[in-house]
């Protein structure tokens, strides 16, 4: 039945190659394929997940990684099955090449234990080396080819091939060994890459590394696919950047087998390295160890509780002439298990990414969510964050996992890199370790000791002299409500006419002062410190009263590259030269020279009538309470700074305490770390969350002066503040609000911070602003900070919160690696302090190009017309165009083709 012996042919064509790529060879690999600060967000495409891809990676070097690999291989492989298989194995960085080469040797013990066992199928293996340093690819290019070039990587293009028959007439598995990146010395890869002039970028490893599995499972056809990835040394040993594997390779999070120590000292190495890769996020599916006699899987079982299994192999003949092939026989039965245990956990984890959308329609109810307008396909399904990005589980042809950005930052709350990521879940692992929780009155514990000063010296400067901690931005809120209005009571003496005379009456005659717009949270006192809005109706909050006098703002936003105010109609009646209201650039609108403008007038007067107009019967006013600059969840409006001011003014002047919500605002979101700074005054209380740990994890501050603070000093403990929430500043939170706050004003982990350290960078690319804010499809532009947003231009119930204007549009964006959002047909992009603006900037050519928006009309119509004027169809055709644009320029992508087809394909799609 079995060929009486199994034949080998091997070719080797790599000097062939060589010349083939002579012209590449002479062109540095670098030069071409890296950029020296590639930016860290720029998303990965898709990850295959129609066949399990694992992660090799161990404790330490040299405990036995490729020989799992290559027991790997030949399980699924050499089983006696017949149907033809494919195994793909990748070596992204190897050292000491070419004396080393773990492809190789996974190729040759491969093609050796095909030869020798009966195999049904025939066997077709090829060994590949990509790039290689020049000193490297010396040892094995002919003399002198490689001596031009004195840095870079070169295109190698080794190619080793060798076919090992099966049974007559049968079809043939594969097995593909690839080396990725090579260098000489056989040193840790970050000092091989340096000392060899050749480093290659993270985001080039992972590039390549995307490529090499999407494009063998385009060509796997009908055959079962596996496919491992090989690290080099320890899972903390830097790769050719210097930057550790296990965050290297985060992005893509393939589930990892851990080849742990079996000798002595090895438990301790191989429990680290288990919790270096936990910490990171990754899922650790068993670990392997080489049998030393010292029965290290006992304890190692016990630590993992089960939960991970532990898999021993037999001990590894050490004579080097000893070729292994018996050794591979005996841990045969281990290979097997273990394979079957990566198998099952990879059908385990498809099954529950395809299921968890019905079940989440089943047993969820989300917030701000019209359940009946969800599908089963419109849920997203979020296997992890790394940094800016989600890694969102998709059905296309087959599962992959693709990254997503996150252009919501998150419910506005995301400042992260990857880099910060993984310091702050570390950072909250100890702080958790160290305390759990602890409670908070009259104690004191590291976190919460230095958040608190941090919160003081930073966005309180200068005027907060107190931290209070709570949990979200809504009780943040609830808590300057009660902190303002006894501080207004103890100034205007009511709360001494309260004590001697206990009249409820005038506790509930207290009110706000707020803006139409306003959004505080969605606790019931929150809402009602908020002006009427879709959030607080009859059918949200029937308690809803709304115990407030709320002013209409004048608002500010850029159309046709001018900054124009708005004024509410109140304001109308009032004769203005056009350089009040409008500004050729946003920085004119900060100015404080406005103060002494007519407007600022205009604006006193308005104040002052309202506040003396409103009767006393209605409610006193105890509390002004703002979002400086933008108000979020109103729809990114940009309230002018000038009326803030000025209504902060008017308030002091009256002794009205002043509440700053920086919920929103707070910690950079507009490019300064707090937004007061913006508006050129301080309030007596603000309140900060969101960012404030980084958007980690939920905490909240509402900082106060001493003066607030002392008007809850008293002998009596029922005059202190009686609130209080279980999580007050817990540990993990106040952790990571400190490493945060640090972080984001560091210019040596934020290079956006500008060597003024007060404000970010330019992170949105201005010239492109401008250009959108000139589309006849788009109403208003806000830019500010991290901040991003358009307003569509609609009518009638295609404008506003409720309308589903813009639902097709983020559809396809989501499609297209951007995950966006809207409020109504506010659509808005959001990205972290720290995030990179060459993300915009590195595509300033297409941008040049693109900008070109008439050249739209060619794609439905010779006539050039339609643009100048749309209406219906047309407006949400150049919508979608535009927002395609605006995100090729934000996310790199190559938008061209993409604006094409989508408008051919959905120009009547999008009248919504
Ligand atoms: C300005 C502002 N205040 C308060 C809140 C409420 O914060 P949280 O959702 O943490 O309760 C938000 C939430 O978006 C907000 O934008």
């Amino acid at each position: 039945m079995f060929p009486l012996s199994s034949l080998i042919r091997c070719h080797r064509h790599s000097h062939s190659r060589h010349y083939l790529l002579l012209h590449r060879l002479l062109k540095p690999f670098s030069s071409i394929a890296t950029h020296p600060q590639a930016p860290p967000s720029s998303p990965l495409g898709d990850v295959p997940l129609s066949f399990p891809t694992y992660l090799i990676c161990s404790s330490n070097t040299s405990v036995g990684k490729t020989l799992v690999s290559a027991g790997l291989a030949a399980s699924f492989l050499l089983s006696s099955d017949f149907h033809p298989n494919k195994f793909l194995y990748l070596k992204p960085v190897q050292t000491g090449f070419p004396s080393d080469s773990d492809s190789r040797f996974v190729f040759s013990k491969l093609s050796s234990l095909a030869s020798r066992r009966k195999i049904a199928c025939s066997l077709l293996a090829s060994d590949e080396v990509l790039q290689a340093s020049r000193s490297a690819a010396a040892v094995t290019l002919p003399a002198g080819l490689a001596e031009d070039c004195k840095f870079g990587m070169f295109d190698l293009g080794s190619y080793t091939e060798c076919r090992v028959l099966g049974e007559e007439g049968s079809a043939a598995s594969e097995l593909i060994c690839r080396t990725m990146f090579a260098w000489k010395e056989a040193v840790s890869p970050h000092l091989a890459a340096e000392r060899e002039n050749g480093v290659v970028e993270d985001s080039t490893v992972l590039e390549v590394l995307q490529r090499c599995l999407l494009e063998a499972g385009l060509a796997k056809q009908n055959m079962n696919m596996f496919s491992v990835v090989e690290t080099a040394g320890g899972v903390a040993s830097p790769g050719p950047s210097g930057t550790l594997q296990c965050d290297l390779y985060r992005p893509l999070r393939l589930p990892a087998i851990l080849v742990g120590d079996g000798r002595l000292g090895g438990i301790s190495g191989t429990i680290s390295a288990y919790e270096s890769l936990k910490v990171r996020g990754y899922d650790v599916v068993a670990v392997v160890i080489e049998d030393h006699g010292l029965v290290n899987e006992v304890p190692l079982s016990s630590y993992f509780r089960k939960r991970v299994p532990v898999l021993v192999l037999p001990s590894i003949p050490q004579d080097p002439s000893n070729d292994l092939m018996e050794w591979f026989d005996d841990a045969c039965v281990v290979f097997d298990s273990l394979f079957k245990i990566m198998l099952s956990a990879y059908s385990e984890r498809i099954r529950r990414l395809h299921d968890m959308p019905k079940k989440a329609g089943n047993v969820i109810w989300w917030p701000f969510t019209q359940h009946k307008l969800v599908p089963e396909g419109g849920v997203t399904v979020i296997d992890s964050r790394c940094g800016e990005n989600f890694a969102v589980f998709k059905v296309r042809n087959n599962e992959v996992i693709t990254q997503q950005f996150d252009a919501c930052a998150s419910w506005w709350t995301q400042g992260p890199d990857a880099t910060l990521q993984t310091e702050l879940a570390r950072d909250m692992g100890y702080a958790a370790a160290r305390f759990g929780h602890v409670m908070f009155p009259e104690n004191v514990y590291e976190p919460a000791l230095e958040c608190a000063e941090l919160l003081l010296e930073g966005v309180g400067k200068g005027w907060a002299s107190r931290t209070y901690f709570s949990d979200n931005g809504s009780t943040a809120i609830e808590i300057a409500l009660k902190m303002a209005f006894r501080k207004f009571s103890s100034d205007d003496g009511s709360l001494s006419n309260f004590l001697s005379d206990d009249s409820t009456q005038r506790r509930a005659q207290l009110m706000v002062l707020a803006l139409n717009g306003s959004y505080h949270g969605d606790t019931l006192g929150a809402m009602e410190a908020q002006a009427p809005s879709a959030y607080t109706g009859f059918l949200q909050q029937p308690w809803y009263t709304g115990r407030g006098l709320f002013l209409d703002p004048p608002t500010v936003f850029l159309c046709n590259n001018i900054w124009n105010i708005s004024l509410p109609e109140g304001l109308l009646s009032h004769s203005l030269n056009s350089d009040e209201i409008t500004f050729s650039s946003r920085s004119e609108v900060f100015e404080l020279s406005r103060d002494k403008s007519n407007l600022a007038e205009i604006y006193s007067s308005h104040i002052s009538n309202a506040l003396t107009q409103n009767p006393e019967s209605v409610g006193i006013i105890g509390a002004l309470i703002l979002e400086p600059v933008i108000q979020g969840a109103g729809g990114m409006l940009m309230v002018d700074p000038l009326f803030q001011r000025v209504l902060v003014n008017e308030c002091r002047n009256r002794k009205i305490p002043i509440i700053f919500d920086e919920v929103f605002t707070g910690f950079w979101r507009l490019g300064i770390e707090s937004a007061a700074e913006l508006l050129y005054c301080v309030p007596d209380i603000a309140c900060f969350a969101k960012l404030m740990t980084g958007g980690i994890v939920p905490l909240a501050a509402t900082l106060a002066t001493s003066a607030v603070f002392d008007s809850f000093l008293e002998d009596s403990k029922l005059k202190a503040l009686l609130h209080g929430h279980s999580y007050s500043a817990h540990a993990m939170g106040c952790t990571a609000a400190a490493k945060s706050i640090k972080w984001f004003k560091d210019p040596q982990t934020n290079g956006n911070i500008t060597s003024e350290g007060k404000l970010l960078k330019e992170l949105w690319d201005e010239k492109l602003v401008s250009q959108i804010s000139s589309h006849p499809a788009v109403q208003r532009v806000v830019a500010l900070g991290t901040l991003c947003a358009l307003e569509l231009r609609a009518e009638g119930s295609n404008a506003g919160y409720g309308s589903m204007y813009a639902s097709s549009l983020l559809k396809k964006l989501r499609e297209d690696g951007i995950y966006t959002r809207p409020l109504g047909n506010v659509i808005y992009f959001m990205c972290g302090p720290c995030t990179s603006p060459e993300i915009c900037r590195q595509h300033e050519s297409d941008v040049a190009e693109r900008s070109q928006l008439a050249k739209y009309p060619r794609t439905y119509g010779p006539d050039s017309t339609a643009l100048i004027w749309p209406s219906g169809n047309e407006v949400g055709i150049l919508s979608l165009g535009l927002l395609l644009y605006l995100a090729s320029v934000f996310f790199r992508r190559g938008i061209g083709d993409l604006v094409f087809q989508e408008f051919q394909s959905e120009r009547f799609d999008l009248g919504i």
